[in-house]
């Protein structure tokens, strides 16, 4: 496919976990043959861009974030030939093929890392991040990792520590080293080559670890410690320039950002990074600091932001957080509407929306009930860190659940048969029992479904540029559940407007005539009234607001 300069602003990207998406051959493990069947699946829920989570060779400690080779795909997922025809599969179908990125880090069995630590004269010596022990023989700086624990681990052959900011099988590529730069740009032109339309770039923010001169003993996460340095920076911009950037192809990067220059270098046109970003939230942290007065908060400053220059990557959920219907609906009583307020909210914000596996089916959160029933390396590191620190099984349990990245990896939801159509063998993750109720084939035959929903938001996506291209401005109250905002194009105005709650809210507008169109709601009717709107639980809707001239 060729590219126009802002043809990532339409998209509407449908992220794939391989391994939960659909097992193809009956070992209990989606793969690319899974893929390539559900084809038809996104071409008709209406996406045009597909994201699929690593596919590369790998030994799993990060399923698939710890990459032993760039240029072979994994066996439980196929091979290269099935790889290809699901590219070509998607091309036939309009929709653009967008690669995972893991850069920051390979695994611990990537033949560069295993030449690396033979010694400290070999051709791979520099591509890791290695360093003497401090004076005392221990570690050369307090940093821990993401996942727990150290993030420096010691090799008695080379008498030193290598930087892990994840996992110790995912040691950190050394940034600074200009031959291992070259050779990781040969992995992207080598994927340019094979036809792929954009990337979506794994933990960036971290390239330059600036630690020239600086001995941090204090305990402190490493991935906090160095984020967004200006090496990193230019290290980005070198390989956009290198890379992607001259045939257009989209990027976003998973990002961390603490201020406004933060999202103006990765995501405004003039900084010649990427095209937009995704913002990494830990999900600890999400859970206890999200409100709807935060949502308005932040979709007024990131707007303020980028609107002139810069572009926003638009998403609820992904394979790192729990299931959005469960963190920001209610996944019992009001399932059904709040996935459906949810979506609305997605589709119609400035921006290109992310839709994570199963969220267009309204999947929820999962309950196991015991810790051998995870598989995430966080979730397994954070249930022991609770014990270590004193709490009881059950607590530790409890929270390991709420936070848990299994909550978004359960199998896709197909049908009501035995492992919900995913598989003909048991999954390597337990299937969400909800799924006799909560299932594809279900929502495809029924008018009303969340599917159905998705459906919808996604060809008017198609139709009404404004969705694409509209100004946005927040007109509801900076208190309170509700989330209005209008967005205008040329001579078209919509209104659109959120209850983000179970409680009846009354919502205000003066241009409200109570005649005009609703063009797409999550309820049948609604009160005709001037003025005003009386919004049931997790209502949603979209008006179009008469010209402001012609009333
Ligand atoms: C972010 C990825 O989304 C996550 O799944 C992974 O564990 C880390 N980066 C490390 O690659
Ligand atoms: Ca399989």
């Amino acid at each position: 496919m060729k590219h126009e300069k802002d043809w990532y602003k339409e998209l509407v990207i449908y992220q794939i976990y391989p391994r939960s998406f659909k097992d193809g051959n009956g070992d209990g493990i989606g793969d690319l043959k899974g893929m390539i069947e559900k084809l038809d699946y996104l071409k008709e829920l209406g996406v045009n861009a597909v994201w699929m989570s690593p596919v590369y060779a790998s030994p799993n400690v990060d399923n698939g974030y710890d990459i032993s080779d760039y240029f072979s795909i994994m066996e439980e997922f196929g091979t290269m030939q099935d790889w290809e025809i699901f590219r070509d599969g998607a091309h036939a179908r309009g929709i653009a093929i967008i690669m995972d990125l893991v850069l920051n880090h390979t695994s611990d069995r990537h033949i560069w890392f295993e030449e690396s630590k033979k010694s400290k004269d070999n051709p791979y010596s520099d591509f890791y991040v290695w360093r003497d022990p401090a004076p005392d023989g221990g570690a050369p700086n307090g940093w821990m990792s993401v996942f727990g624990g150290s993030a420096w681990e010691y090799v008695p052959q080379r008498k030193q520590y290598y930087l892990h900011m994840f996992a110790k099988e995912q040691p950190d590529l050394n940034w600074d080293c200009e031959e291992a730069r070259e050779k990781i740009f040969d992995i992207i032109r080598f994927w340019n080559e094979k036809g792929v339309d954009g990337y979506r770039v794994d933990a960036i923010s971290y390239l330059d670890k600036g630690l020239d001169g600086r001995a941090d003993f204090q305990e402190t996460i490493g991935t906090v410690a160095c984020a967004n340095l200006e090496g990193t920076h230019r290290y980005i911009r070198e390989m956009a320039e290198k890379t992607f950037a001259p045939a257009h192809l989209m990027s976003v990067g998973e990002v961390n950002i603490n201020n406004e220059q933060d999202s103006i270098n990765y995501s405004s046109a003039k900084s010649g990074e990427f095209n937009m970003a995704i913002p990494f939230v830990p999900p600890i942290v999400e859970i206890k600091t999200w409100s709807p007065e935060r949502l308005k908060e932040d979709l007024e400053r990131d707007y303020q932001i980028l609107k002139e220059d810069g572009w926003w990557a638009r998403f609820l959920s992904n394979h790192d957080k729990p299931r959005q219907v469960s963190l920001y609906g209610n996944d019992e009583l009001y399932w059904k509407e709040s996935a459906k307020m949810l979506a609305c909210y997605l589709h119609t914000l400035p921006g290109t929306p992310f839709v994570y596996q199963g969220e267009e089916l309204g999947m929820t959160n999962v309950q196991y009930h015991s810790i051998e029933e995870y598989d995430d390396i966080d979730t397994k590191n954070y249930y022991m860190s609770m014990l270590s620190d004193g709490a009881s099984e059950e607590d530790a349990l409890a929270e390991s659940q709420s936070i848990s990245r299994d909550n978004s990896r359960t199998p896709m939801q197909w049908d009501d048969s035995a492992y919900a159509g995913f598989s003909t063998q048991k999954p390597w993750l337990g299937v969400n029992p909800n799924y006799v109720k909560i299932n594809a084939a279900n929502q495809m035959q029924d008018d009303t479904s969340v599917f159905r929903f998705y459906q919808k938001l996604i060809a008017l996506r198609k139709e009404h540029p404004v969705m694409v291209h509209g100004d946005f401005a927040l007109c509801c109250p900076k208190k309170g559940p509700v989330i209005a905002y209008t967005r205008s194009f040329q001579n078209e105005t919509w209104l659109v407007i959120h209850n983000f709650s179970e409680k009846e809210q009354i919502f205000e507008h003066d241009r409200i005539q109570g005649t005009e169109t609703i063009i797409l709601s999550n309820y049948d009717e609604r009160a005709k009234e001037r003025g005003k709107i009386r919004l049931r639980a997790y209502e949603t809707m979209i008006l179009e607001l008469q010209d402001k001239n012609k009333r």
